[in-house]
Protein backbone atom coordinates (compact mmCIF):
# COMPACT_ATOMS: atom_id res chain seq x y z
CA UNK A 1 0.00 0.00 0.00
CA UNK A 2 2.61 2.64 0.37
CA UNK A 3 5.94 2.94 -1.09
CA UNK A 4 9.78 2.25 0.81
CA UNK A 5 9.86 6.37 0.89
CA UNK A 6 6.84 6.74 2.58
CA UNK A 7 7.52 4.36 5.21
CA UNK A 8 11.19 5.64 5.38
CA UNK A 9 10.11 8.59 6.62
CA UNK A 10 7.36 7.60 8.60
CA UNK A 11 9.92 5.03 10.52
CA UNK A 12 12.86 8.14 10.81
CA UNK A 13 11.25 11.45 9.99
CA UNK A 14 13.53 14.46 9.29
CA UNK A 15 13.86 17.53 10.77
CA UNK A 16 11.51 16.98 13.92
CA UNK A 17 10.87 19.24 16.18
CA UNK A 18 10.78 23.04 16.97
CA UNK A 19 12.76 25.77 15.83
CA UNK A 20 13.35 28.35 19.13
CA UNK A 21 12.84 31.28 18.61
CA UNK A 22 11.54 30.66 15.00
CA UNK A 23 11.40 33.38 12.04
CA UNK A 24 7.84 32.35 11.06
CA UNK A 25 5.49 29.67 12.40
CA UNK A 26 2.48 27.67 10.68
CA UNK A 27 -0.20 25.38 11.82
CA UNK A 28 -2.78 23.96 10.25
CA UNK A 29 -5.29 21.08 10.93
CA UNK A 30 -7.35 18.95 8.75
CA UNK A 31 -10.81 19.40 9.56
CA UNK A 32 -11.82 15.87 8.04
CA UNK A 33 -9.77 14.28 10.29
CA UNK A 34 -8.49 16.43 13.64
CA UNK A 35 -4.87 15.79 11.98
CA UNK A 36 -2.42 19.03 13.12
CA UNK A 37 0.64 20.26 11.78
CA UNK A 38 3.14 22.62 13.05
CA UNK A 39 6.02 24.09 11.02
CA UNK A 40 8.80 26.56 12.53
CA UNK A 41 11.51 28.32 9.86
CA UNK A 42 14.50 30.06 10.09
CA UNK A 43 14.95 32.27 7.34
CA UNK A 44 18.05 34.35 6.54
CA UNK A 45 18.24 36.67 3.21
CA UNK A 46 15.45 35.42 1.75
CA UNK A 47 16.67 31.52 2.41
CA UNK A 48 14.87 29.00 4.26
CA UNK A 49 17.76 28.15 6.80
CA UNK A 50 16.39 25.46 8.99
CA UNK A 51 13.04 23.86 8.73
CA UNK A 52 11.04 21.70 11.92
CA UNK A 53 8.16 20.11 11.98
CA UNK A 54 5.66 18.61 15.02
CA UNK A 55 3.00 16.13 13.27
CA UNK A 56 0.20 15.12 14.77
CA UNK A 57 -1.45 12.78 12.69
CA UNK A 58 -1.60 10.06 10.37
CA UNK A 59 1.24 8.00 8.79
CA UNK A 60 1.19 9.62 5.57
CA UNK A 61 0.94 13.19 7.13
CA UNK A 62 4.20 12.67 9.03
CA UNK A 63 6.15 11.36 5.88
CA UNK A 64 4.56 14.13 3.66
CA UNK A 65 5.80 16.75 6.33
CA UNK A 66 8.97 14.91 6.71
CA UNK A 67 9.73 15.00 3.30
CA UNK A 68 8.48 18.54 2.59
CA UNK A 69 11.00 19.62 5.04
CA UNK A 70 13.63 18.29 3.17
CA UNK A 71 12.43 20.02 -0.26
CA UNK A 72 12.28 23.44 1.25
CA UNK A 73 15.47 23.47 3.39
CA UNK A 74 18.33 25.88 1.82
CA UNK A 75 15.47 26.97 -0.66
CA UNK A 76 14.49 30.74 -1.85
CA UNK A 77 10.96 31.70 0.08
CA UNK A 78 10.37 31.85 -3.86
CA UNK A 79 11.04 28.34 -4.59
CA UNK A 80 9.46 27.31 -1.21
CA UNK A 81 6.15 28.28 -2.06
CA UNK A 82 5.93 26.69 -5.60
CA UNK A 83 6.36 23.28 -3.29
CA UNK A 84 2.87 21.72 -4.08
CA UNK A 85 1.12 18.71 -2.79
CA UNK A 86 1.67 16.88 -6.10
CA UNK A 87 5.58 17.32 -6.05
CA UNK A 88 5.64 16.03 -2.45
CA UNK A 89 3.82 13.01 -3.32
CA UNK A 90 6.05 12.14 -6.40
CA UNK A 91 8.75 12.57 -4.49
CA UNK A 92 7.07 10.16 -1.92
CA UNK A 93 6.99 7.98 -4.94
CA UNK A 94 2.69 8.11 -4.42
CA UNK A 95 0.43 7.86 -2.02
CA UNK A 96 -3.07 5.55 -1.97
CA UNK A 97 -5.53 7.72 -2.99
CA UNK A 98 -7.17 8.38 0.16
CA UNK A 99 -4.37 9.82 1.54
CA UNK A 100 -3.79 12.35 -1.00
CA UNK A 101 -5.62 15.05 0.55
CA UNK A 102 -2.83 14.26 4.13
CA UNK A 103 0.01 15.25 1.12
CA UNK A 104 -2.12 18.84 1.53
CA UNK A 105 -1.75 19.45 4.99
CA UNK A 106 2.18 19.76 4.25
CA UNK A 107 1.89 22.72 1.26
CA UNK A 108 -0.39 24.06 3.62
CA UNK A 109 1.43 23.73 6.71
CA UNK A 110 4.82 25.34 4.70
CA UNK A 111 2.46 28.70 2.94
CA UNK A 112 1.37 28.72 6.73
CA UNK A 113 4.64 29.07 8.24
CA UNK A 114 6.04 31.68 5.36
CA UNK A 115 2.94 33.43 5.50
CA UNK A 116 3.69 33.97 9.11
CA UNK A 117 6.99 35.18 8.61
CA UNK A 118 5.58 38.18 6.16
CA UNK A 119 3.10 39.21 8.96
CA UNK A 120 6.01 39.69 11.35
CA UNK A 121 8.08 41.65 8.72
CA UNK A 122 4.47 43.92 8.66
CA UNK A 123 3.88 42.68 5.35
CA UNK A 124 0.36 40.95 3.56
CA UNK A 125 1.13 37.70 2.84
CA UNK A 126 -1.89 37.06 0.76
CA UNK A 127 -0.90 38.77 -2.53
CA UNK A 128 2.46 36.37 -2.25
CA UNK A 129 1.20 33.91 -0.48
CA UNK A 130 -2.15 33.54 -1.98
CA UNK A 131 -5.18 32.51 0.27
CA UNK A 132 -4.72 29.66 2.59
CA UNK A 133 -6.97 26.69 1.91
CA UNK A 134 -8.49 26.13 5.09
CA UNK A 135 -10.98 23.04 3.76
CA UNK A 136 -9.11 19.83 2.60
CA UNK A 137 -12.31 19.61 0.02
CA UNK A 138 -9.65 22.06 -1.97
CA UNK A 139 -7.61 19.04 -3.01
CA UNK A 140 -10.08 17.35 -5.17
CA UNK A 141 -9.36 13.96 -3.63
CA UNK A 142 -12.83 13.29 -2.31
CA UNK A 143 -12.34 12.97 1.14
FE1 LIG B 1 -5.47 13.13 8.54
FE2 LIG B 1 -3.88 11.91 6.94
S1 LIG B 1 -5.67 11.12 7.77
S2 LIG B 1 -3.81 13.98 7.48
Amino acid sequence: MYSEKVMDHFANPRNVGEIENADGVGEVGNPQCGDIMRMSLRIQNGVIEDVKFRTFGCGAAIATSSIATEMIKGKSIEDALKLTNKAVVEALDGLPPVKVHCSVLAEQAVKAAISDYYRRQGVDPEPIVGKLEEDCHACGCGV
